[in-house]
Parts: C-alpha cells; sequence; structure tokens
C-alpha cells in the first residue's frame, strides 16, 4: 500500500493538490481536516464550546461516517471551531485509528493520500512519499478572499488575514500534533506558483519517492 501524506497550513493550496494527486494515480484521498471541522460543527450546533474538553473528546468518539457530509463544514466557523477541537489530545486520540485504517486499507485498494496538519508526524509517519505544502500568510489570505468572493460572500482582507493568523499560530504551537515538516518531508511553497504548476511539481516529487507509480 502506498501513502502519500500531505501537510501544511491552510489555504496553501493542500487539498486541491492532494485530490488531484488522487485522481491521477487512482489513489482514495481523506480530507482529514472535514473530520475535525465535524467534531467542531457537532458541538457547535447544540450550542457547546468547542474548547471543552469532556463534551469535545464525547463528540469526537461519537462521530459517525455521515456526519462529514454536513453541509456547513466548509465556512470559517468550522474551521476555528475545529482548529480548537484539534488541540486537545483526547479529540485526537479518537480520530487517530480511522485515519490510520483509511491509509493502510483504502476502499480501493491502491492507495492513499491523506491531507492535514499531522499526517506525515502523527498519523503516517511510514508514508513513502511526505510533503509540506505552504505559503506566505499574505498569499493565503488572498486565495480564500479570492474563494469567498466566488462564491458571493464578500469579506474583508484584514479580517480574513487575522483569523488565518490565528488558526496558525494555533495549530503550530498547540502541545499536541503541532504543524511542522515531518522528518523527510519535501517542502514545496506555493507562494509563487499556480495549481497546475504545483501539481507538476508535487507529481515529480511523488515519482522520485515511489518510481513505479
Ligand atoms: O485543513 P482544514 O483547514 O480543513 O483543517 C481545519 C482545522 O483542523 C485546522 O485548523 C487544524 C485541524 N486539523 C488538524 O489539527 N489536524 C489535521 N490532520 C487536519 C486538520
Amino acid at each position: 500500500m502506498t501513502i502519500i501524506a500531505i501537510d501544511g497550513p491552510a489555504a496553501a493550496g493542500k487539498g486541491t493538490l492532494a485530490r488531484r494527486l488522487a485522481a491521477e494515480l487512482g489513489f482514495d484521498y481523506l480530507d482529514t481536516g472535514l473530520i475535525y471541522r465535524a467534531v467542531g460543527m457537532n458541538l457547535r450546533r447544540g450550542g457547546t464550546d468547542p474548547a471543552d474538553e469532556a463534551a469535545a473528546e464525547a463528540a469526537a468518539l461519537a462521530l459517525v461516517p455521515s456526519d462529514l457530509a454536513a453541509s456547513d463544514l466548509r465556512g470559517d466557523d468550522a474551521a476555528q471551531a475545529a482548529s480548537k477541537v484539534a488541540a486537545i489530545p483526547g479529540v485526537r486520540a479518537a480520530l487517530l485509528e480511522f485515519q490510520r485504517r483509511f491509509a493502510h486499507t483504502p476502499p480501493g485498494g491502491k492507495g492513499a493520500v491523506l491531507d492535514g496538519r499531522d499526517i506525515g508526524t502523527v498519523v503516517c509517519p511510514d508514508a513513502e512519499v511526505k510533503l509540506f505544502v505552504t505559503a506566505s500568510l499574505e498569499k493565503r489570505a488572498e486565495r480564500r478572499l479570492k474563494e469567498l468572493q466566488a462564491a458571493g460572500r464578500g469579506g474583508i482582507q484584514s479580517a480574513v488575514l487575522a483569523d488565518m493568523k490565528e488558526r496558525d499560530d494555533r495549530d503550530r504551537n498547540r502541545s499536541v500534533a503541532p504543524l511542522r515538516p515531518a522528518d523527510g518531508a519535501i517542502v514545496l511553497d506555493t507562494s509563487d506558483l499556480d495549481a497546475d504548476q504545483a501539481f507538476a511539481l508535487a507529481l515529480s516529487s511523488v515519482r522520485s519517492g515511489v518510481p513505479v507509480l
């Protein structure tokens, strides 16, 4: 089984890249951020603070696959709630097994691409290929603003940037599984690359790591 681990901060382009790599190679794809978003929103919808440790751990243990299909998981509320529950060790522990099982026994049986913050460091330290996809804070905020505008939901540049910086800081400085490049990860800075250029570089990194692909 070939595992490709893709980590990096928000809006660096890792989701697009992970999805395209999976499609190109015929692998299954797991967006692990969606799992944390689902836990965070299950709490928030019930009026519970996502930073409530005991409630968050119980919500992670109670998560079912259909929760990942909720329609409110892509927004900034979900992102902030996810980042809060993700700092709680019991939540991360509860979600680890599901992610590892997916990586080692993906539905299609060929290989798996997982993206998140700790895939190369914690979830799959044995992954054949580890990519750390990053970009400057300003470029990432600019991309997020464009996405919001394209979806007809305006945003204020300074607010988007502040929100992203707050989430970055929390994800990088938490005590459990902080965001950082794994040992041996290939760092891909997409600040000055478009999606096609980033994909071409990522694919060649994958193929130099696993020549048979
Ligand atoms: O990738 P994303 O923006 O959907 O992730 C939302 C939040 O979930 C992110 O701010 C941190 C957390 N997360 C994590 O801690 N570990 C992961 N493997 C994936 C996401």
